[in-house]
């Protein structure tokens, strides 16, 4: 993986989008193509507990779709860390980032944009810790219950919203889960 490359991109959809605790050289927003954010992952070790497992991010396939997220460089030692740390299967995966640079205007985003080869984790069907998709109101109710060592599941919702908001990205399925656990 990334053989002769100094640095890697390592974009973040989730959690890493608001808190990297790792050492990294820079930080962009950017955003990848024809993958989409669904809470579809199970979390028994983070955001909830084997009885009752919460739900965090993964990617799932979507051409034609956009997926914002924070983009970190970091040095591939960084890697070996995070592979022990989302040990629950992860695959990595190459995409193509498009970086977001908030200095530019939209009209010098649409005809500049700046790309880079960078690296995804994601937590795919035969990841044993995988959910799938339910009704967006269980989803919501199966959040607003779990709690895990890392903090209350509804922390990391509303956390992962607020940084898309800041963002200003777009993202249907995590704002319409936000509206939803509002009512629990
Ligand atoms: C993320 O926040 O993007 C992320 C973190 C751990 C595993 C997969 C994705």
């Amino acid at each position: 993986f990334f053989e002769g490359h100094a640095a890697i991109w390592l974009f973040g959809y989730g959690s890493l989008i608001w808190k990297a605790d790792f050492a990294y050289l820079e930080r962009r927003p950017a955003y990848i193509h024809g993958w989409e954010r669904r809470f579809w992952q199970g979390s028994h070790d983070h955001r909830g507990t084997p009885e009752a497992p919460g739900r965090v991010a993964t990617l799932v396939r979507s051409e034609g779709s956009i997926c914002h997220g924070m983009a970190y460089r970091i040095t591939p030692e960084v890697l070996a860390p995070l592979d022990v740390r989302e040990k629950n299967g992860y695959l990595r995966e190459k995409v193509a980032l498009t970086f977001v640079d908030e200095k530019t205007s939209v009209a010098e985003k649409s005809s500049r944009t700046e790309q880079s080869e960078g690296l995804i984790y994601l937590a795919s069907e035969d990841n044993p810790a995988f959910l799938g998709d339910a009704p967006l109101d269980e989803i919501a109710q199966q959040i607003a219950n779990a709690h895990g060592p890392s903090g209350p599941n509804r922390d990391y919702l509303v956390n992962l919203a607020v940084a898309l908001r800041e963002l200003g990205a777009k993202d249907a399925h995590i704002f319409a889960l936000e509206q939803q656990l509002s009512r629990f």
